[in-house]
Order: structure tokens, then C-alpha cells, then sequence
């Protein structure tokens, strides 16, 4: 069954395609993660899979984000596209491909999927005027402002009138409606399913699907009219068409009938609303099904670059390890739900769960595995009412955690395991192995497989969340098979995965010590103090700390040896030497007797061998420098205030 496609067996997934204005952050790494579970889970089911993540390369956004540093947009969408392909492998994620909407393969696509609307008559052109928010890519209806702003970005949107193309979207309300009605898992969990229902009680409007090539050049062009480029939505949904080579590949026949995505709450409205009238209307059959997560808040606020609070995964990674991190994000977030990430949770949950309750456990059975087993797998001989009871536990765990992880609920699978890790620990410390070895060698032996049967098990249910850790437990338990070669049907026959030797190896999570935690965070804390410092908010104190007088220039020569440099001596009260960078915009002539303003109290620097010792206030644009001087004859010495 392995090789030949069981059609039911079989899971294409998606994360969201990654706008490369910003560099990765926390909230991709956890869809990513998410993903990367879901496939790794249905590997253990022996699902064939299909993993899609990618980068959105198009739009308005991306054109500004590469102007403001001063790359074209091809450069820009290289570099920051690399970063996101680049982290992947970092954090262990098993995608299959990954695509770019500035692959050529995907514009075909793209225009081919228009084309199959625009034939069908679901597309015209009309004038348009309407809340554009550039931040969002789309359009806005006044009732979806809040105070008038966009309420992701809050900004007001821009007021764009022009004549575009138009997707007949209000003819696939009704449809879409009952639709979801009949698939009441086509949106998970309910309450985002409730809100697209809420949201399609009033009228659906068409949706604008083009922009006038004039206004914005980056994007791809529409099949049916050169002038206009597609909408960046109608782009980038269609990825998940054209990464399995819709419409000629095999691979779309084989896939796409088990398509899941896989988004957070911000996309919903195109993931549940556009992209299945779309789809509809191009004549392909909708997704299974759209799983929707919350957003990883900091400090229960939103994630942003002007807050500077944005969490880098690599940073989280480098600190506390990847296995513990994917442990964290999936254990914390209730799917669904926000979620608030804080390093304090993330210690307590290493501290916790990892290196106390799982990792204990397994370094407690292989030391005694060791000592008194020699590493030999243990038989059962005679089990008891108790030793019956765990297996029971553990295999009663396995159909648990499979429910819960086909319904996106990971923290709910992952209590279950730490459910069956609490009972085996209390077994141990019940049982008390070490008095057996030295009385009963028999029973010694049906309490160690008691133990060890059962983490076999975890070990197995474990692996999509810890791939790394699981393996490394599944290595010191002696398993013949691991990782993706293990099946989720084995480990349901008690004692069917067979072990050779048991060998302990080193700590699988170490304990992360408190001290160093708070090291850390004081460390972030300085650096983003010292970050604040460097930023140009200052207090008024800080302001009056620098002493400003009114100067007249006596002397005035240039620096020999420099074009830039002037020499000045000026009096502010009492005569002073400064040296000011003013030479190519004034001769000396103009300067003497001229009124200027001085910082008087800036601690002496040498410049060219002079002591300078002020500086002069001025002012420098692409005219040149122009000195700062004071509106009217003031005394020299006067303070500037
Ligand atoms: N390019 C579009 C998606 C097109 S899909 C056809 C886009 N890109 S994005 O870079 O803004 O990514 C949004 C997605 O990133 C979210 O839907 C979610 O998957 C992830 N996250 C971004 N910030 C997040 C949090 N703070 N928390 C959790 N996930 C979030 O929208």
C-alpha cells in the first residue's frame, strides 16, 4: 500500500505564501511549524504528502519596501525570498517545494486560470472608487473602518478612483453560502466559520482584479488586456493551484481532491471568501479544508517593527534549541486562539515538561535499563491489573492524539502524551524498579517493559512535533526503524516495534537555569535600551544639558591640508578655537564678523592638530551649508534657549 496511491490517503498542505517586505518572524516560523506537524503526523498514518510554502513577490507593498532602500524590486524580492527558503531547513521543515510568484510556471498558471474566467463571462471592466489601504493590498467597505482606518494598519486608505477589471464575485454568494453550510469543517475552528457566515449575511460586492499597469508595473500582466497587471490576491491564491502544476501536472489530479490550508485570522476573508468563488468559477472543486490559527502576541501586544518587539525564530532557536521551541509554539497556542509568547512560559515549559517530567523519564529508564538490564530489551512474563493499565493508557492515547491532531487540536494531542509520561513516572516511583532487581528478576523485567513499550509509543507520537528529539529517544530505546519509517498502525500493536539494544545517551532537553534566563533577558533589556538611546528620543533634561550661545566669528581661516575644514575664532563672552566643516560653502570674508550659534559646551576634540572647542550650529542640504545665525544683533555670550 506504501508505494501504490490509496486515494484516501493522501494530504496536500499549504502555509500562507510570505510577503517579502519583512524578514521572517515568529508568526511565519509558527504556521510553517504547523504545517510541518500536520505532514509529519500523516507520514506516521503512511499518507502520501505534499507540502507547499513559498514567497508573495508581487504588489504595491514589495515595489515601496524596495524603493526605501534603494534596490529594484527584482533585487529586494531575491534577497529577502532566499531569507525565508534559507530558515526553513533551520527549524527542521520538511516542505516539498517552494514556490515564488515570480516564477514563470506560476504567471502561466496564474493566466491561465484568469482566462478560464474571464471566458466564462465572470469578468468586466468597469470605473471604480473606493478605500484602497495600500498596507492590506485591497479594498475597503466604510463599515469594515474602524474610526476610519484600516484596522491592521491603522491608516486611513487612500480614495482611488479608476477604471479596472472586475471578478463577478456577488454571483457565488448563494452558492458559497450553503456551501459552507453543508461542510460545516470546510472553515476550523467555528468561530472563524461563524464570522464568514456573519460577514456573508450582507451583500457580497465584486471583487477589483486589476491594477492599470501605469500605476503599478510589478505584477502579472492579465492574459486579456496587456495594460492592466492581476490584483495581488488573484496572484497569490492561485499558488496553491501552480505549485502542483496545475492545470497539465499529475500532481494536481493526485492532490488537490485533499488540499487543507493552513492561514492565521488576518487572511481569512481571502482564503474563505474570494479563493472558493474562484476556484468555483474557474471550474475546480473548493479545499477541503481552511485552518485557521490566532496571532502570537508579545507582551499580550501586537507584533510590530515600530514597537521593535519582533521575535526572531533564529533568536529563539540559538538560545533554547529548535525542539523545545516547536514544543513550545504548538503546546502553548490552543489553534484557533492568540496566544501570547513570553520567555518566561517558554523556561517553564523546558523546565517543565521537557527536561522534568519526559526527560527524566527516559533517562531514569535507560540508566536502569542499563544497570539492570544489561540494555536488553525486557519481556513481560506475568503482568498485573496495574501493568495492564498503562498499556492501556498508551494505546488508549494513540486514537486520542490521532482525533485530535486530524482536528488541528495540537496542545489537546499533546496533553494526552503528557498524560500517559505523568502515569509513567508515578508507575516507576510505585513499582520501584531498583528493590525488584535485586529480589525478582522476572518482575523486574515485566515492569521494564511496562515502561518501555510506552515510550516506544510516545516516541513514535512525538515525532512531528520534536522530529530530532524523537529520533534521538527512539535511538537510546534501541528501535530498529525511526522517524519517518515508523508507522502510527505499529505502534498500536503492543511490542511490535522491535528494539535491539538500549543505551542512554546524553540529556535530551538540559534544564534551562533560571540565572541564565534572566541574564538574557537583562541583556535584551540593555540592548534595547541602548537601542532606545541611539534613537533620537531624548528628555528635556537630556536637552538642556547642552549649553547653546550666540558666537561672533573674529578670524576665519582654512585648515591647510584640508578642503573642508575652517578654522574660527569666535567670541561667545570669551574667545574660542573651532574648527567647523564649512570651508566649501563659505570663504572667510563672509564669515568674519558674522553671528553665529555655538555649542559651548562640548568637551574639546582635536581635528588636524587644532583643538576645536564648540561646534557650530548649521544646517546641510543639496545647496550646500548654511550656518545657523540669529534673527537680529544679539550679544555674543547670550544663551540660545
Ligand atoms: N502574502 C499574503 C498571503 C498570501 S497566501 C495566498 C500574506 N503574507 S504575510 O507575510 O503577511 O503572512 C501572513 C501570515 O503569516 C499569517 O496568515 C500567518 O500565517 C503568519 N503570521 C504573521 N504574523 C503572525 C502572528 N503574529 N501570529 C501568528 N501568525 C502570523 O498575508
Amino acid at each position: 500500500m506504501e508505494n501504490s496511491v490509496d486515494n484516501k490517503k493522501i494530504l496536500y498542505i499549504t502555509t500562507p505564501i510570505y510577503y517579502v517586505n519583512a524578514e521572517p518572524h515568529l508568526g511565519h516560523a509558527y504556521s510553517t511549524i504547523v504545517a510541518d506537524v500536520f505532514k509529519r503526523f500523516h507520514i506516521l498514518r503512511g499518507y502520501k504528502t505534499f507540502f507547499l510554502t513559498g514567497t508573495d513577490e508581487h504588489g504595491e507593498k514589495i515595489v515601496q519596501a524596495a524603493e526605501a532602500i534603494g534596490q529594484t524590486p527584482r533585487e529586494y524580492v531575491d534577497r529577502i525570498s532566499a531569507l525565508f527558503k534559507g530558515l526553513w531547513p533551520r527549524l527542521n521543515i520538511s516542505y516539498d517545494y517552494f514556490i515564488r510568484t515570480t516564477d514563470p510556471e506560476h504567471k502561466k498558471t496564474v493566466q491561465f486560470v484568469l482566462n478560464r474566467i474571464y471566458e466564462k463571462g465572470d469578468i468586466y471592466f468597469s470605473e471604480y472608487e473606493g478605500l484602497y489601504c495600500v498596507g492590506c493590498e485591497r479594498f475597503y467597505t466604510k463599515r469594515e473602518l474602524v474610526d476610519g482606518k484600516c484596522p491592521d494598519h491603522q491608516k486611513e486608505p487612500e480614495v482611488i478612483r479608476e477604471a479596472n477589471y472586475f471578478f463577478r464575485m456577488s454571483k457565488y454568494q448563494d452558492w458559497l453560502v450553503e456551501y459552507i453550510n453543508n461542510n460545516p469543517d470546510f472553515i476550523r475552528p467555528e468561530r472563524y466559520r461563524n464570522e464568514v457566515l456573519s460577514f456573508l449575511k450582507e451583500p457580497l460586492e465584486d471583487l477589483c482584479i486589476s491594477r492599470p499597469k501605469k500605476r503599478l508595473a510589478w505584477g502579472i500582466p492579465l492574459p486579456f488586456d496587456e495594460d492592466f497587471v492581476t490584483y495581488v490576491w488573484c496572484d497569490a491564491l492561485v499558488n496553491y493551484l501552480s505549485g502542483i502544476g496545475y492545470p497539465d501536472d499529475e500532481r494536481f489530479y493526485l492532490f488537490w481532491p485533499h488540499v487543507q490550508h493552513v492561514i492565521a485570522k488576518d487572511i481569512l476573508k481571502p482564503h474563505a471568501i474570494y479563493w472558493p468563488c474562484m476556484l468555483k468559477a474557474a471550474g475546480i472543486e473548493p479545499y477541503r479544508h481552511l485552518n485557521v490559527h490566532g496571532y502570537w502576541n508579545v507582551e499580550e501586544g501586537k507584533m510590530s517593527k515600530s514597537l521593535g518587539n519582533i521575535i526572531s525564530p533564529i533568536d529563539v532557536v540559538e538560545n533554547y534549541g529548535l525542539d523545545p521551541f516547536r514544543y513550545f509554539l504548538m503546546r502553548e497556542m490552543v489553534f484557533g486562539l492568540d496566544s501570547d509568547f513570553n520567555e518566561d512560559a517558554l523556561v517553564n515549559r523546558i523546565n517543565a515538561d521537557l527536561a522534568n517530567d519526559l526527560g527524566n523519564l527516559v533517562n531514569r529508564t535507560l540508566t536502569m535499563a542499563e544497570r539492570y538490564l544489561s540494555g536488553e530489551p525486557p519481556i513481560s512474563y506475568e503482568p498485573s491489573e496495574y501493568d495492564i493499565k498503562i498499556k492501556e493508557k498508551a494505546l488508549a492515547c494513540i486514537e486520542e492524539y490521532e482525533r485530535f491532531m486530524e482536528g488541528f487540536m495540537f496542545h489537546r494531542a499533546l496533553i494526552c502524551i503528557w498524560d500517559v509520561i505523568g502515569a509513567l513516572n508515578k508507575y516507576i516511583d510505585v513499582m520501584a524498579p531498583w528493590g525488584l532487581a535485586k529480589k525478582d528478576k522476572k518482575r523486574l523485567s515485566t515492569v521494564m517493559h511496562y515502561i518501555i513499550e510506552p515510550l516506544k509509543i510516545i516516541s513514535v507520537l512525538l515525532w512531528p512535533f520534536m522530529p530530532s528529539s524523537a529520533e534521538r529517544m527512539q535511538e537510546m530505546l534501541g528501535l530498529e526503524k525511526r522517524g519517518k519509517e515508523l508507522r502510527i498502525q505499529d505502534i498500536r500493536v503492543w511490542g511490535k516495534t522491535s528494539s535491539s539494544h538500549l543505551k542512554k545517551g546524553a540529556a535530551l532537553f538540559p534544564r534551562i537555569e533560571t540565572k541564565s534566563v534572566k541574564e538574557k533577558r537583562e541583556k535584551k533589556e540593555r540592548r534595547i535600551l541602548e537601542k532606545e538611546k541611539r534613537q533620537e528620543i531624548i528628555s528635556i533634561d537630556d536637552f538642556s544639558k547642552v549649553e547653546l550661545r550666540i558666537g561672533r566669528v573674529l578670524e576665519a581661516e582654512r585648515v591647510s591640508g584640508s578642503k573642508k575644514l575652517m578654522k574660527l575664532r569666535v567670541d561667545i563672552g570669551e574667545e574660542r578655537t573651532i574648527v567647523a566643516g564649512i570651508a566649501e560653502s563659505y570663504s572667510s570674508n563672509e564669515l568674519v564678523g558674522k553671528l553665529v550659534v555655538v555649542v559651548s559646551n562640548l568637551k574639546p576634540a582635536r581635528i588636524f592638530g587644532i583643538e576645536s572647542q564648540g561646534m557650530l550650529l548649521a544646517a546641510s542640504d543639496k545647496s550646500g551649508i548654511h550656518i545657523i545665525v540669529p534673527d537680529g544683533d544679539t550679544k555674543p555670550g547670550t544663551k540660545v534657549k
